[in-house]
């Protein structure tokens, strides 16, 4: 197989550390193109696990002996890891989530549910994520606050000048995706938390797209809330972080109670820990934890630069494969300006179809409405199928994904 075609990075190499890629299905070998959706697992990220549970395992924080001195500052120092690698050297300014999703919940329920009301407006984007959009939407019905949704171009970018209007000084929040997990659009971050700040409002930037493909600095962007999950970046599934400003997360109330996140108890009342423990109640997930910071340094020691120039290169190279047929629609900016991922229909065959039909050939990708139903609505379809790219893929593998593409539209036609 021709991996050594890419100019960024040793693909032949970085294969080597991913078993999962070698996988045959009668002979046909994977093509894994779901990226977005989860990314793989490097033989150094599993040893992590391996080498807590065999060496090291106990719960953190509460214990005198030496096994759970080693386990706390392993995982306590995996804040740092993580939080240095968004671009922040404060641990209290990182915690630890389920995944991208519960971060959102985390700031909805304990800011939102708390200091929005009546008259307050979440501005949103018609290209939010299920994560952000549903969480917000509920959040406001709670409260009696209104969500407002910028809308995007023909091309797939945010109309800014919309944005420019929609966000007001009744603005408590602007929450927006980074990349798009559908359409691939970077946003202009930076831009849209200068506006909210501008406002009063505070800004929070869904990074689930973007953490995992190129350098990101909470610092430059000045945003109040970065959250991304560690499985789509190379770690475990059940762990991801939340970055808060440390004023902010000073001020919120706790999102879930117990134990580890208090300081005194009485039966009258409790006070609550430091950050960031203060927002992690229960024995939290060490194990994945400490693999996410694993996940962090294995990106750091490929280079985060060479994966963001490969990822580019991989996009540009599908997005112009699949453009040469009139009969797919493409959805999304140019393909040289958008993150790993490309969404698309075929004329006349369901995105399931499609997706069913390259599985034949080995080729795994997703169909369906990947979390954003209102934005396929904007688009007027119900589904489409998604091609994502990650650090190991080749360009002889988005050949066989446009060869099974043409097999379909011969299946169909
Ligand atoms: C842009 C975006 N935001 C949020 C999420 C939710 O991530 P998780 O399922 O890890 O919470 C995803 C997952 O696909 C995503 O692509």
């Amino acid at each position: 197989m021709g991996v050594q075609e890419s100019d960024a990075l040793d693909v032949a190499a970085i294969r080597d550390e991913f078993p999962v890629l070698d996988r045959e299905f009668d002979g046909t070998p994977l093509r894994y193109l779901d990226n977005a959706a989860t990314a793989q697992t490097p033989k150094r990220v599993v040893e992590a696990i391996v080498d807590y549970y065999y060496g090291y395992n106990a719960n953190v924080h509460r214990g005198i002996h030496e096994l759970s001195q080693e386990a706390s500052i392993a995982y306590e120092e995996a804040h740092d890891t993580v939080g240095e690698f968004v671009g922040t050297d404060r641990r209290e300014e990182v915690v630890f989530t389920k995944n991208t999703t519960e971060a959102m919940n985390l700031v909805a329920y304990a800011w939102g549910l708390n200091e929005l009301g009546p008259g307050d407006e979440v501005v949103l984007t018609e290209m939010e994520h299920h994560a952000s959009l549903v969480t917000w939407q509920q959040i406001a019905k709670r409260t009696g606050a209104t969500c407002k949704y910028v809308p995007i171009t023909d091309e797939g970018y945010l109309d800014m000048e919309a944005a420019r209007d929609l966000i007001t000084d009744d603005t408590e929040m602007v929450s927006v995706v980074h990349v798009s997990n559908t359409l691939g659009t970077v946003n202009p971050v930076r831009e849209l938390t200068d506006i909210a700040h501008d406002h009063g409002a505070y800004a929070f930037v869904d990074g689930a797209q973007s953490a995992p493909h190129h350098p990101v600095d909470v610092t430059d962007i000045g945003c109040d809330f970065f959250a991304f999950s560690a499985h789509k970046m190379c770690g475990p599934t059940g762990i991801g972080a939340l970055y808060g400003r440390e004023e902010v997360l000073e001020e919120m109330e706790p999102y879930l109670y117990g134990g580890d996140m208090i300081r005194k108890v009485t039966f009258e009342d409790s006070t609550w820990n430091e950050l960031p423990w203060k927002f992690e109640a229960g024995t939290p997930s060490i194990a994945q934890g400490i693999a996410f910071a694993e996940a962090c340094e294995y990106l750091e020691d490929v280079g985060q630069d060479a994966i963001e120039r490969h990822d580019r290169e991989l996009t540009e190279y599908a997005y112009d494969r699949l453009s040469e047929f009139d009969d797919i629609d493409i959805y999304g900016p140019p393909g040289d300006d958008r993150g790993a991922l490309v969404s698309f229909n075929l004329e006349g065959v369901h995105a399931h179809d499609l997706a069913s039909i390259v599985n034949d050939d080995g080729v795994a990708i997703r169909a369906g409405d990947h979390c954003t139903q209102p934005l396929h609505d904007v688009l007027g379809v119900g589904a489409s199928a998604r091609a994502s790219f990650y650090l190991y893929n080749t360009r002889e593998e988005i050949d066989v994904l446009v060869e099974a593409v043409d097999e379909a539209r011969q299946l169909f036609a």
